[in-house]
């Protein structure tokens, strides 16, 4: 975790979590957090903690809680206090592992770490996830009942994919308006690793990767570990606005570009037909590589053709997809198309990564993606359902929230008017909500009064967790905004 000046008590605040879930005193387990943050390696020896009041603001904490926490910590001999310099962590980390190296990551790391630990009695809406589909039984059944043997007889490593399901890929582009063939196809492990690939392929440090504002965390976090700067571009109605990337690529050298064109993470939105063609241009005469990542694949023949289907063939232009928010993420099955030749040098940096993705979970894939139109359309009516439920409950309990019906995806993108969102976050983590604010969302820390609240969830579950929030909004609004708002940097 990075600790400066400025982005260091909204940093803290994502890291610490859920704190507050831990009995005793508040100052007593705010020092138990951040000793644990120490043992960790994720604060190392020097690292300088927020000030006091900054802290306080961004924690919704009255400040003799974090004096009272920052003096046991001094008392432990974790921290010490430097004249000027405000207080820093003197200890080192501890356990078998550590050695006083911080992992390179950022907002969306502590965010995935909550969901494998799962904490008790905090209903977390930080990740939007569905079950996974039951059709998935099904086939997972028949294949071991049918195809298994035909499986088996080969050694099993295929860096690039599964043949059968690199076909069925390129099959579902050509039928969705961009021509492919199974060369032009690398099978990953989800459209996380495929993105990482990307960034292993085009970014090297001090890179320049522009993205829309705001964006998935998870995509800054990959780009920030390999060391590449974050240029936003804001969005419309339509996606990524095309004047401001047409500015900026005049501008700035940019190594890539990342968009999500398809109901976009976290503002629901879907880039317009002529607002893809218009990217697909701008790549092209730039010579700009771009990554498109379609997290939410549907018919291929109902949904709009990707951004790809538009270039000239003189831009790079990669199209990422899988199948978690289809059928289910723990499938981690996702891929990349693109040139061929582009692809026989991912497929280089995937084989020396893991060699190549499991083959039973790939041939599960190549019979589910010809499903993709029947589960969507399942999917959606659920989806339709749940969004009613939260509007309704939303527009009765919050009133001033702000927020448009999303063109798809699983989340409403929310304006609290006049707030800071880190710090209403940390009220409703103390009321039992995990929220992802806005800020976290965006490399430019603009986006600071909004958060993403996810909907799909099962109608009690929302419910409960509107109730919190509610009674969150209530505190938070006695407490008022902070005077100072902070800032993250990139
Ligand atoms: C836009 C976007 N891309 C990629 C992913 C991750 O996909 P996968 O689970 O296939 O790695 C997500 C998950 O939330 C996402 O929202």
């Amino acid at each position: 975790m990075k600790v400066d000046r400025n982005s260091a008590a909204a940093d803290l605040a994502t890291v610490l979590g859920d704190w507050v879930s831990a009995p005793g005193p508040r100052y007593r387990t705010l020092a138990e957090a951040l000793s644990d943050a120490v043992r960790a390696g994720v604060l190392v020896r020097g690292d300088r903690l927020p000030a006091e009041r900054r802290l306080a603001t961004m924690l919704a904490l009255s400040r003799s809680t974090i004096v009272a926490a920052y003096q046991e910590l001094r008392t432990r001999g974790i921290v010490a206090s430097r004249g000027g310099s405000g207080t820093i962590v003197i200890a080192a980390p501890s356990g078998p592992g550590h050695g006083e190296r911080r992992l390179a990551g950022g907002d969306a790391i502590g965010l995935r770490q909550r969901l494998a630990d799962r904490p008790k009695d905090i209903i977390t809406l930080a990740l939007a996830v569905d079950d996974g589909m039951p059709e998935l039984a099904a086939e997972l059944l028949d294949l071991a009942n049918n195809e298994l043997p035909a499986l088996l007889a080969d050694a099993g490593y295929h860096p690039r994919g599964l043949p059968i399901l690199r076909e069925t890929i390129a099959d579902y582009y050509t039928r969705g308006g961009l021509p492919s063939v199974a060369e032009q196809i690398l099978v990953t492990n989800g459209a996380t690793q495929a993105i990482g690939l990307a960034a292993q392929l085009y970014l090297r440090r001090d890179a320049t990767v522009g993205v829309e504002t705001p964006s998935w965390p998870g995509c800054v976090d990959i780009f920030r570990a390999v060391g590449a700067r974050l240029l936003g571009v804001p969005m419309d109605e339509e996606g990524i606005r095309a004047d401001a990337l047409h500015t900026l690529v005049n501008q700035s050298r940019l190594d890539l570009l990342f968009v999500m064109p398809t109901f976009h993470n976290p503002t629901g939105t879907l880039m317009s037909l002529s607002r893809r063609r218009r990217v697909a241009e701008l790549c092209d005469l730039h010579k700009l590589p771009l990554v498109e990542d379609i997290a939410y694949i549907g018919e291929p023949e109902n949904t709009l053709p990707p951004i790809a289907a538009f270039g000239s063939g003189a831009a790079e232009l990669l199209t990422i997809s899988g199948l978690a928010k289809t059928v289910w993420g723990g499938l981690r099955i996702g891929w990349i198309r693109g040139p061929a030749q582009i692809i026989d040098r991912l497929a280089r940096l995937k084989a020396l990564a893991d060699l190549g993705s499991a083959v039973l979970d790939q041939a599960l894939a190549a019979r589910l993606i010809p499903r993709v139109g029947e589960l969507t359309a399942r999917r959606a009516e659920i989806h339709r359902h749940q969004l009613t439920h939260a509007t309704e409950l939303l527009a009765a309990s919050l009133p001033s929230w702000r927020w448009q019906i999303p063109d798809g995806g699983p989340a409403l993108w929310i304006e609290l008017p006049g707030a800071d969102a880190h710090v209403y976050a940390a009220v409703a983590l103390r009321h039992g909500v995990e929220i992802v604010p806005g800020a976290t969302t965006d490399p430019t820390g603009r986006h600071d009064s909004y958060l993403r609240l996810p909907y799909t969830f099962p109608e009690e579950t929302l419910t409960e967790a509107i109730r919190r929030l509610t009674h969150a909004w209530e505190e938070f609004t006695r407490h008022g905004p902070p005077a100072d708002p902070v800032w993250p940097t990139i």
